[in-house]
């Protein structure tokens, strides 16, 4: 057999900071992705090196408005039924539920804003896969306790947990815990909240804030299933298997470690336990985190049901230091590998890296996967007619969804489905640009934040649309 199984979950994803705006309306408080500017302070901002937890007349934040999906989420859904979505994954504003974060009792607005979203999604069959922690943090959580490396966090997440849980427990299936959870490690700000001080070990704080998080997903998803045993919970990777520069043995072993970087958060996640060689490198690193007795045990009992994550690129990693060729990648550089094209940005196109990625992932944790972000961001450029062709976005899916299928009909790993990043033109979380665009749906903003907002299809549009119709078999 080589077709995609029935019910495979095509659609979209988006995060709330990328795409919502109204970022003080229905009762919503300041997060740390709301005071993460444009320009050139984006990017110290983001690492917590640049403190910033207020907004200033200095900057422009592109979350405040982004697409301001927050009022025309109706229209916009209306579009991805168009497309045949049959899954569509966002995230719930943390801020928007609980405003500081440390309140006993959620915000009624603020629920009610998503369960209209999600009664959208069911009025055209689109199951909701729902992203619980894209980034975001309240702001007062920051101030106040230190973020995610305080252990109070853990109350506050599962608290929050249990209110969306409760509210949606029998509207939505699909949840995932935290986005990207091994960005904590290149963006401690917007990936967590996290400021680091002058002077401070940032492993340690890292590490104790991963330890907090990992101990909250496990809570979450214990929480989640008995609220509702039918829950299916995952956990989310920034992945794209690491590459070796050469078979010199020194470069195969360093592409392990790299690849250990990122797999140790999903090995917690899915195997219920910490590596040894994450032991190790705490014993070495002098790295002591802090975990209560309890820890141990609620790790075990409470791993996740699928493994989703994101692909833009494979990566690249040499021991030898002369090799310092390095290009962009999804928030990090790796080294520019001879044998890919790359995009506007710098990001290697790599489809066989997918199925190599797949193949590592299932080897690794025998769960089902589900991708739940790739795409290509382009600019992208508007005829007088008002038509936007993108074929190289299309050329960008083509390649990955047959390297997708490959992945799934000549090696068996298990798949419940694909989202495509930014399936309607978002802020891009890197750069805060609107002109790196993904969508299949074309949002009139520019970088200067004017434009109408109105929304159009692009030639890409028509072209998914069919690739869902035909379940993944007409791809040209
Ligand atoms: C992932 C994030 O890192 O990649 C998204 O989960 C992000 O939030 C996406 O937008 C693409 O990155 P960028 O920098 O092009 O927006």
């Amino acid at each position: 057999m080589s077709r995609l199984p029935e019910g495979f979950l095509w659609g979209g994803a988006t995060a709330a900071n990328q795409c919502e705006g109204g970022y003080l309306e229905g009762g919503r408080g300041l997060a740390n992705v709301d005071v993460v500017p444009a320009g050139k302070d984006r990017f110290p901002v983001a690492e917590g090196k640049m403190v910033m937890t207020e907004c200033d007349d200095a900057h422009v934040y592109p979350s405040h408005e982004a697409i301001d999906m927050y009022h025309h989420y109706k229209e916009d859904i209306k579009l991805f039924a168009e497309m045949g979505f049959k899954c569509y994954r966002f995230s719930i504003a943390w801020s928007r539920i609980f405003p500081m974060g440390d309140e006993a009792e959620p915000n009624e607005e603020g629920l009610a804003f998503y369960e209209s979203m999600i009664d959208e999604c069911l009025k055209y069959g689109i199951e909701p896969l729902i992203t619980i922690c894209h980034f975001d943090v309240p702001m007062h959580l920051i101030t106040e306790y230190g973020s995610w490396r305080s252990r109070k966090m853990v109350d506050f997440y599962v608290r929050y947990c249990e209110a969306i849980f409760t509210r949606f427990k029998d509207k939505v299936k699909y949840w995932l815990t935290f986005n990207e959870i091994n960005m904590l490690l290149h963006l401690p700000f917007m990936g967590a909240g996290l400021l680091i001080k002058e002077g401070e070990n940032a492993d340690q704080v890292k590490y104790q804030a991963a330890h907090n998080e990992l101990v909250a997903s496990a809570l979450a998803t214990k929480r989640a299933h008995e609220i509702n045993p039918g829950f299916m919970i995952g956990c989310m990777l920034a992945a794209g298997n690491t590459y070796a520069n050469t078979c010199a043995p020194q470069d195969v072993w360093k592409s392990m470690e790299k690849d250990r970087e990122n797999y140790f958060f999903i090995d917690v996640q899915s195997r219920g336990a910490y590596p040894n060689y994450a032991l190790k490198m705490f014993e070495r690193e002098n790295i002591n985190i802090q975990m209560e007795p309890q820890d141990a045990q609620i790790l075990k009992e409470n791993t996740v049901d699928f493994i989703s994550f994101s692909y833009y690129s494979s990566r690249l990693t040499s021991a030898d230091p002369q090799v310092s060729q390095k290009t962009e990648g999804n928030v990090f550089a790796t080294l520019k590998n001879p044998y890919l094209e790359a995009s506007e940005w710098g990001w290697q196109i790599d489809p066989l890296g997918l199925r190599i990625t797949m193949n590592a992932m299932y080897d690794r944790y025998q769960k089902p996967l589900f991708i739940v972000e790739n795409g290509l961001g382009a600019v992208d450029t508007k005829e007088e007619d008002g038509s936007i062709h993108d074929e190289y976005r299309i050329a960008y899916l083509r390649e990955h969804i047959k390297a997708m299928k490959d992945a799934v009909n000549i090696d068996g790993v298990e798949l419940l489905g694909y989202t495509p990043w930014g399936c309607i033109d978002l802020v891009s979380a890197g750069t805060g640009e609107m002109r790196k665009r993904y969508g299949f749906i074309y949002v009139d903003k520019d970088d200067e934040g004017k434009g109408t907002l109105e929304r159009s299809r692009k030639d890409s549009f028509e072209w998914y649309k069919r690739v869902i119709a035909t379940n993944g078999e007409e791809l040209d």
